[in-house]
């Protein structure tokens, strides 16, 4: 028996790797946490401990916040679909480092602004960025 040529067994392992490539891309379209796992890769934070962080820092008391109980504060907008938003605060790019940055110091990029700086440390600031990234689609 002839062996198999070797541009045609590469063929065959390009095609193989191919098959799995698209079987593991279908896995992660229908995963319902794509929007968490894109969250995280993002910003470097864990969104389970970002809600928790929220909550136990207040950030209620002034905003409307989805999924954590409670958040209908009025004193700061809205961050239902902040991902999305261009900018934070009208001022900082809306990626990860500009909200990790406004997180951590309103203040400093702000000055005078209602939100205060809360000493959030950067494991914080990235839990909770990656809270509020999973809540829409985040900025690309
Ligand atoms: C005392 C009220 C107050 C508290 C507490 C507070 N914020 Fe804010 N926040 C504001 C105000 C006011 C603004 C708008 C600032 C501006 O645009 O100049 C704001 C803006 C923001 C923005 C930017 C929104 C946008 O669309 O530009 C984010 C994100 C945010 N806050 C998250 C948080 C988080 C998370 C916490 C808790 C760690 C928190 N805030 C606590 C008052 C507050």
């Amino acid at each position: 028996m002839r062996a198999v040529p070797e541009s045609l067994r590469l063929i065959g392992v390009l095609l193989a790797a191919g098959a799995i490539a698209g079987v593991g891309s279908l896995i992660l379209l229908n995963d319902p946490d794509k929007g968490v796992a894109a969250a995280e890769v993002l910003t470097g934070g864990i969104v389970a401990r970002g809600k928790i962080a929220i909550e136990r820092r207040q950030c209620a008391a002034c905003h409307v916040i989805p999924g954590i109980a409670g958040a209908k504060g009025q004193v700061g907008p809205s961050l239902d679909g902040v991902a999305s938003r261009r900018t934070i605060a009208g001022l900082l790019r809306n990626d990860a480092d500009g909200m990790i940055l406004w997180l951590r110091h309103p203040q400093a990029v702000a000055p005078g602004n209602a939100m205060p700086d809360m000493g959030l440390t950067d494991r914080e600031a990235r839990d909770i960025a990656a809270y509020l990234y999973s809540l829409n689609e985040a900025p690309s």
